[in-house]
């Protein structure tokens, strides 16, 4: 059985560098699940879809045919065989990848093949539903989390790099909303999961929430 560690926690807890960070440590794969919802997100959108319209993103839903690929140590995610990688980050696709990845189908359709890439290769994995639903049986579960003012400035800061028009208030109403609907939802919310470590990140460095991880590694 591969080796899994789950890294679940909402937006900006720093989840994503640590399990990339850790991941290459380790020598093993990352599995960023949120990638994948926001890559079904960013094809609803493209297909004039809003991603609030269950009706519509059921329809569409069956044209989806995803694979997520390592292609020079990062990951690719591909919707029927083209590359959306590079679209996925943008700021509107973050709230549009929640409001999708409550609808049971979608999430049903993303964790069948999480489940098939963590039974085949060692990975660090996150997302918001890993620990509790996705593998419930992983040996390393973890739930990372810091104030949404410091995760809202983490963001802040990643968008502003990226050239980005948003202000520090937006992207703080941003992650309290994403919070709410991610923790709120029926199906396989946003929740600490049974067993797991839970770290502060709030006033951690990288370096030290990847030692506090360690500790916990045999
Ligand atoms: O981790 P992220 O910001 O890239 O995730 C974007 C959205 O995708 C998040 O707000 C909720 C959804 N998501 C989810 O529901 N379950 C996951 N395992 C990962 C992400």
């Amino acid at each position: 059985m591969a080796k899994n560690i789950t890294i679940d926690g909402p937006g900006g807890s720093g989840k994503s560098t640590i399990a990339k960070a850790l991941s290459k440590d380790l020598g093993i794969t990352y599995l960023d699940t949120g990638a994948m919802y926001r890559a079904t997100a960013y094809y609803a959108l493209s297909r004039g879809v809003d991603p609030a319209d269950v009706t519509a993103v059921l329809a569409i839903l069956g044209d989806i045919s995803m694979d997520v690929k390592y292609v020079g140590g990062g990951q690719k995610v591909y919707i029927c065989g083209g590359d959306v990688t590079p679209y996925i980050r943008e700021y509107k696709i973050s709230m549009a990848a929640s409001t999708i990845s409550k609808i049971p189908e979608v999430r049903l359709k993303m964790v069948e093949l999480q489940r098939i890439i963590a039974a085949q290769t060692d990975c660090v994995i996150d997302g918001r539903d890993i620990g509790s639903y996705v593998l419930p049986e992983a040996k390393y579960k973890f739930y990372m989390t810091a104030s949404a003012e410091i995760r809202a400035g983490r963001r802040y800061l990643e968008l502003k790099e990226k050239g980005a028009d948003v202000s520090f208030d937006e992207v703080l109403e941003d992650i309290k909303k994403r919070d709410l609907q991610d923790s709120t939802r029926a199906f396989a919310p946003l929740v600490v999961p049974e067993g797991a470590v839970v770290i502060d990140t709030s006033n951690m460095s990288i370096e030290e929430v990847k030692a506090k991880i360690k500790e916990y590694l045999c």
